[in-house]
């Protein structure tokens, strides 16, 4: 996977990690979103489901245990990613799971196969979402839906805007000046729907989930992961060492501003959003 951006996933990094299992605190983080995510899917035992995306697989491998007659594929264009999420489906003695690795935007899945398209947060980075999106439509049956989770616009994900501004140079002001990444890229609504009608799916719906992401049990932890976005490390590069080490401050200081007694939490809003193969 490329160098993580907010916010695709932490990554392993070396030595500073024992694997790719910050994406354990991935799945952490996420906790509340997931609960909402699984919900929404409803997955049934008899459904053939796709995974957009599907990091190290935490969703792939919710959606097998309740498929227990039918058949999850996950796909990711990691290849570390992939390796993982093999190995904790063999661990969690799963025998109805596949894993691709594969670009989105270049792989066909099987064609008509597939009940339900899940994502988690997979599905915002996509440089040709058409060509994405299209394939996915492709390999779902007819009347086949899409659940997938996405970030709302950027201005309303604190835990992007206040972690930004920490890290902004010293006397930069706001944060209004800073580019859209691509985690946002699905945020605005009647531009998601633009994409989906492009290529063949019903008018979605977009139900909120208003839920704080956890960051780590206390603020050393929240540090230790928040270090592990690729955008802190390049916002923090492209500092002076004087100002970076104000930056870090700020950044620790932002952090145990957010320590509640059960850990580092930041507010987000996401959108689950749900349509249907036309
Ligand atoms: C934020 S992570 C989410 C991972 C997983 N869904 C989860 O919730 O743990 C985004 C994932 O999308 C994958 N990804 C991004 N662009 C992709 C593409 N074009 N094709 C396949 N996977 C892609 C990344 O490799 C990454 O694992």
């Amino acid at each position: 996977m490329k160098a993580r951006s907010l916010h695709e996933p932490p990554r392993p990094s070396g030595s500073r990690d024992p694997g790719p299992f910050r994406m354990l605190d991935y799945d952490l983080e996420l906790q509340h979103h997931n609960l909402a995510l699984r919900r929404a899917c409803a997955i049934r035992a008899s459904d053939q489901v796709l995974d957009i995306g599907c990091g190290t697989g935490q969703t792939t491998r919710e959606a097998a245990q309740l498929a227990t007659a039918g058949s999850v594929l996950g796909i990711d264009r990691s290849n570390e990613m992939i390796e993982r999420a093999k190995q904790l489906s063999d661990e969690a003695g799963l025998h109805n799971v596949e894993y691709v690795c594969a670009d989105a935007e270049r792989y066909e899945p099987p064609r008509e196969r597939f009940d339900v398209a899940i994502s988690r947060f997979g599905t915002m980075f996509f440089a040709d979402p058409v060509a994405a999106f299209s394939n996915l439509r492709s390999a779902l049956r007819a009347d086949g839906r899409l659940v997938m989770m996405v970030w709302q616009q950027r201005d309303r994900n604190e835990w992007a805007t206040s972690i930004e501004r920490a890290l902004m140079p010293d006397g930069a002001g706001t944060t209004g000046s800073i580019a859209v990444p691509p985690a946002f890229s699905f945020g605005d609504p009647d531009a998601a729907r633009r994409i989906l009608d492009a290529t063949g799916f019903a008018t979605a719906t977009f139900d909120e989930v208003h839920a704080p992401v956890f960051y780590g049990r206390d603020v050393e932890a929240a540090f230790d992961f928040v270090s592990g976005f690729s955008t802190v490390n390049e916002k923090l590069a492209r500092l002076d060492a004087n100002e970076r080490a104000r930056a870090v401050e700020r950044l620790r200081d932002l952090l145990a501003e957010h320590r509640r007694a059960d850990g580092v939490w930041f507010d987000s809003r996401a959108w689950i959003v749900s349509t249907r193969r036309k």
